[in-house]
C-alpha cells in the first residue's frame, strides 16, 4: 500500500491570516493564489500491518517536530478508510524549507494526495483540497493549478471550506521571479504568527473585514485579465497583511534589508512601465509577478541587490498528481 504524489508550492495573491475555527483549520478570510511551476514537493506514503509508528522524514531527515500535524493528516485518511496501519512518509523538497516559500502548502497537499491514494481512496478535488486544509490551510490550494481561490465557506464542519480553480495557466501564463534573501527556517511559523495577529493585532479586526473587497477586486482582474489592477490590490493586500503581522505583540518582521530593497526596486520597475508587481509571505523572500516577456529583466535587477543570494524563475504549475 504504496504511493508517491507531487504538489507545487503556491504564492497568495490576497492572502489567508487568521483562522475561524483552530481545530478544524478553518480560515478567518478567503484567499487567491497562484501554483508555481517548479517549487515542488514530492511525497511517498506507505502503509503496512508490519510498520510498527508512524514515521516523517523531510530531505532525508527525521522531523519529530513536525510529525504531530502529519499524523493528524493521516488520521483523517485513515478513519475514511477504516484502517490503523501505521505510515512510513518520505517527502522531499527542491526548495528551501519553512522559509517561506509556502512548503507546508505542496507538502500537504502531496502527502493528502499520496496517502489517499496509498488507501486506495479515490477523492474528487474539493475533497482532497478540505482534506489538505485540516493539515495547512494554504494547502488546500496547491491541490490545484494555475489560479485558485479559497473559500471560507459558512458551513460549522468546514465540508464547504475548499479551494476550487478560477483560471488556467494557459489562459494567462503568468511568470514569477523568486529572490530568496535567507535560507534558514523562519523563527515564527504562519501558524503561530497568525494566531499571535488574532490576539494582539489591533489592525487585525479591520484585515478580517476589508479582506472581501481585495478578494473581489483580485477575482475580477484574473478573470479580465489586468495586469494593472491585479498588481495594485494585491500589493496593497500583502503589505495589509504584513502591517497586521509587525502591529502584533510581540511585532512580527518578516522581511529583512534585502526584502525591502526588493519592494522598492519592483516598484521602480512597475513606474518605469515593467508589468511587475511583488509579493512576500511569512518570510523574507520577495516573489515578483511578472508577465513572461519581461522576467529575465526584473531577474537580472533583483539579482543585483545586496542581500539576495539567489533567484529562480518559474511559470505557473498544475494541481497535485500522483506519480
Ligand atoms: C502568509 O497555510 O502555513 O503564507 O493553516 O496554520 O498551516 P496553517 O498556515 P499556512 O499559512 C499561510 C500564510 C501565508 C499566506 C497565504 O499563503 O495565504
Amino acid at each position: 500500500m504504496k504511493a508517491t504524489a507531487k504538489a507545487r508550492a503556491n504564492i497568495a495573491l490576497v492572502k489567508y491570516w487568521g483562522k475561524l475555527n483552530t481545530d478544524l483549520n478553518i480560515p478567518a478570510v478567503g484567499s487567491i493564489s497562484i501554483t508555481l511551476d517548479k517549487l515542488w514537493t514530492e511525497t511517498e506514503v506507505e502503509f503496512g500491518k508490519s510498520i510498527s509508528a508512524d514515521t516523517f522524514f523531510l530531505n532525508n531527515e527525521a522531523r519529530k517536530d513536525q510529525l504531530d500535524r502529519v499524523i493528524s493528516c493521516l488520521d483523517i485518511l485513515r478513519s475514511h478508510a477504516k484502517v490503523s496501519y501505521a505510515a512510513r512518509v518520505v517527502s522531499h523538497n527542491n526548495f528551501p524549507t519553512g522559509a517561506g516559500l509556502a512548503s507546508s502548502a505542496s507538502g500537504f497537499a502531496a502527502l493528502t494526495m499520496a496517502a489517499a491514494r496509498s488507501l486506495g481512496l479515490n477523492f474528487p478535488p474539493n475533497k482532497l483540497s478540505i482534506i489538505a486544509r485540516q493539515g495547512s490551510g494554504s494547502a488546500a490550494r496547491s491541490i490545484f493549478g494555475g489560479f485558485v481561490e479559497m473559500h471560507v465557506g459558512s458551513k460549522g464542519d468546514g465540508s464547504d471550506s475548499f479551494a476550487e480553480p478560477i483560471l488556467s495557466s494557459d489562459d494567462w501564463p503568468l511568470e514569477v521571479v523568486v529572490a530568496i534573501t535567507e535560507r534558514k527556517e523562519k523563527e515564527v511559523s504562519s501558524r503561530i504568527g497568525m494566531a499571535k495577529s488574532e490576539l494582539t493585532s489591533p489592525y487585525y479586526g479591520e484585515w478580517v473585514k476589508t479582506s472581501p473587497i481585495d478578494l473581489n477586486s483580485v477575482r475580477e482582474a484574473i478573470q479580465a485579465q489586468d495586469f494593472e489592477q491585479l498588481a495594485e490590490v494585491a500589493e496593497l493586500n500583502c503589505l495589509k497583511m504584513h502591517a497586521v503581522a509587525i502591529a502584533s505583540q510581540p511585532p512580527l518582521v518578516y522581511w529583512n534589508s534585502a526584502t525591502v530593497a526588493c519592494i522598492h526596486a519592483v516598484r521602480e520597475l512597475r513606474r518605469s512601465g515593467i508589468p511587475v508587481f511583488f509579493t512576500i509571505d511569512a518570510g523574507p523572500q520577495i516573489k515578483a509577478v511578472c508577465t513572461p516577456g519581461v522576467s529575465k529583466n526584473v531577474e537580472k535587477v533583483l539579482r543585483d541587490i545586496p542581500g539576495v543570494l539567489d533567484t529562480l524563475v518559474t511559470g505557473l504549475g498544475p494541481g497535485v498528481e500522483e506519480i
